[in-house]
């Protein structure tokens, strides 16, 4: 049976909850691009509030690191990986997380108990040492010398603030040399595969610590590293998680493995972490920013690697390795399943419109450092590569590095900024995914959708429903369903109504439920199948209710004078409202 499956049937057995794995890209914190472990989507429960689902839950979430991409071609770094976690809410603490996590290691893997060692928190000048989990893992059976303290290392925290505590981890011997009597955390023989934290307490901006309202416990293990443990392989991508993909590359590049393991093995991981992102209910596409720009920069590191292995980029070799992906994951995520066309699409587009420019480029850069002397690329070239060739500038460099050729990093960033702030000036300002932006006019603007969208319901027909949304700074616009042009009456209506709900000073809750009973109250939604099991309602007073992922104000009485400036036709059945919030009236 599958590692997956095999954990999460352990912790349903004690008495867990198997929770959704949330999507990739954050729903509610932009100062993350993609969740980089399982406890991420959780920090609100695990600061207090309580969860739809109860107080002992499990999952597998996908989780996306790219700080060290880079690094990706090794045995063991991965931009995508899955990660099991098990988590207490208050309930179970130390004693049975580590009795739990020791049993399935030893009962149900069936991990020899002299194969594992720990390491627990040794206490500094604010938390003790941690004696209930030393004493517990002797109680075990864990021998003494196989168990060490430390403090750096015991303590997790994802970021500089937030929910952390000290925590115990679980390490495995991954080597046929005689096991060492005494454990050595620092010798890499020894691989870490489970991190159980003890979230007990809150670090603030400032630094200082607070106990959290309740004492949780949460809990990491990575399946890529796990599944090659238990395989006995010291090469990831030999273990049956990617086995096969590696398999199909080398199958259609007609070289072996052992000839040319980094750019298959970056190949394997850049396009399947490019499905995930874009199988993601997020709509990511390429783009040069934010998540988009990392889904560009993986797929065309990817691209660039194939083209090593000599593989006919305009073939459908991507396709193929998608295809495989897709099918391999489709049982866990179902948004593989449902966005397939989608993710096969956005592949085979960039692919295409790298293709135009790569051969070029290439030869381009051939060019330029065939003429330089001093081992330095200047920002101007890494700039034309970028521009005209579409390299991305990670890309540039590491074609430097391979020739020792060091890119002028800095400069081009500043000629990048420059190149951004000429092509913004006399542009239409517009936010991606429609209400992205964060800024307190935009999170008015946000509120006012909502209103816009109760208001056209009771004054037009109760079945409009939103279309499409889009704002700026400047104004909102609205699209949605109606198959007529709205008559003035109509217009004045409407705008009368959100002015009197504006003026009503209504209160702008939110909540967090499953997504089936949100709909079953009756909750407004676009598009149904973008949301994750557990979803945030927004309520304006008892006008509006709304699957949204916020931001907004927290009353109405801040949104000022609502004003339609433009009503017109946006496509078949749809008209587009434009208009705007004056603060002055
Ligand atoms: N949140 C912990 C980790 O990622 C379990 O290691």
């Amino acid at each position: 049976m599958n590692l997956k499956d095999l954990y999460i049937d352990f912790f349903i057995s004690k008495g867990h909850k198997q929770i959704p794995s949330a999507p990739v890209v954050p729903e509610n914190d932009p100062s993350v691009l993609f969740n980089t472990a399982g406890m991420q989507p959780l920090i609100p429960y695990l600061m207090g509030e309580n969860h739809p689902y109860g107080t002992r839950l499990c999952d597998y979430q996908k989780c996306i690191r790219t700080n060290d991409l880079d690094e990706v071609g090794d045995t063991t770094h991965h931009t995508f990986f899955e990660m099991l976690g098990n988590w207490s809410l208050g309930d179970y603490f130390k004693e049975e997380s580590i009795e739990w996590s020791f049993e399935f290691l030893t009962k149900h893997l069936n991990i020899p108990i002299d194969k594992l060692a720990v390491t627990v928190f040794a206490g500094n000048e604010d938390i003790p040492f941690d004696e209930v989990s030393y004493n517990k893992w002797l109680e075990l059976g864990i021998n003494k010398k196989r168990i060490a303290k430390t403090v750096e290392d015991n303590f997790w925290i994802a970021g500089t603030t937030g929910p952390c505590g000290g925590d115990t981890e679980i390490f495995y011997f991954r080597s046929d040399d005689e096991i060492p009597e005494t454990f050595d955390p620092e010798d890499n023989r020894w691989v870490e595969i489970w991190n159980n934290v003890f979230m007990q307490y809150n670090k603030n901006s400032d630094g200082t610590i607070c106990e959290l309202p309740k004492k949780n416990v949460d809990t990491g293990m990575g399946v890529e590293r796990t599944t090659a443990i238990l395989e006995g392989v010291n090469d990831n991508y030999e273990s049956s998680v990617w086995k096969d993909i590696i398999n199909l590359i080398s199958n259609i590049s007609g070289i072996k493995y052992e000839d040319n393991k980094k750019s298959m093995r970056i190949i394997a991981d850049h396009i399947r972490t490019a499905v995930f992102i874009s199988a993601d209910p997020s709509s990511i596409k390429p783009s040069n920013t934010d998540q988009g720009y990392i889904l560009r920069r993986l797929i065309r590191r990817a691209i660039r690697h194939a083209k090593k292995l000599n593989i006919d980029t305009s073939s459908d070799w991507e396709q193929q390795i998608a295809q495989i992906i897709l099918n391999k994951y489709s049982k866990y995520y179902n948004e593989l399943i449902t966005n397939k066309d989608i993710v096969l699409e956005v592949l085979k587009n960039e692919k295409i419109k790298f293709n135009r420019t790569l051969e070029k480029g290439l030869k381009e850069f051939e060019k330029i450092t065939k003429n330089i002397t001093d081992n330095k690329l200047n920002k101007d070239l890494a700039f034309k590569l970028y521009d005209t060739y579409g390299f991305p500038i990670e890309l540039t460099v590491e074609l430097a590095n391979e020739l020792n050729i060091q890119v002028d990093i800095e400069g081009f960033k500043e000629k990048f900024k420059a190149h951004q702030e000429l092509s913004r000036i006399g542009a239409e300002q517009k936010f991606k995914g429609g209400l992205a932006g964060n800024s307190e006019i935009e999170t008015k603007y946000h509120t006012a959708t909502h209103l816009l969208n109760a208001a056209l319901k009771v004054v037009v027909n109760k079945d409009v429903h939103q279309k499409g949304s889009n704002i700026t700074p400047d104004r909102m616009r609205f699209d949605f369903s109606c198959d007529h042009k709205l008559t003035d009456e109509e217009k004045s209506k409407v705008e009368n109504l959100v002015n009197t709900w504006i003026k009503a000073e209504l209160p702008v809750t939110k909540e967090q439920m499953k997504k089936e009973d949100a709909i079953k109250s009756g909750a407004e939604c676009m598009f149904i199948e973008k949301y994750p099991d557990i979803v945030t309602v927004y309520r304006i007073g008892d006008v509006s209710k709304e699957l949204c992922g916020g931001p907004h104000v927290s009353n109405t009485k801040e949104l000022g004078y609502f004003q339609i400036k433009k009503e017109e036709a946006s496509s078949a059945g749809v008209r587009r409202i434009k208009a705007i919030l004056n603060s002055d009236n």
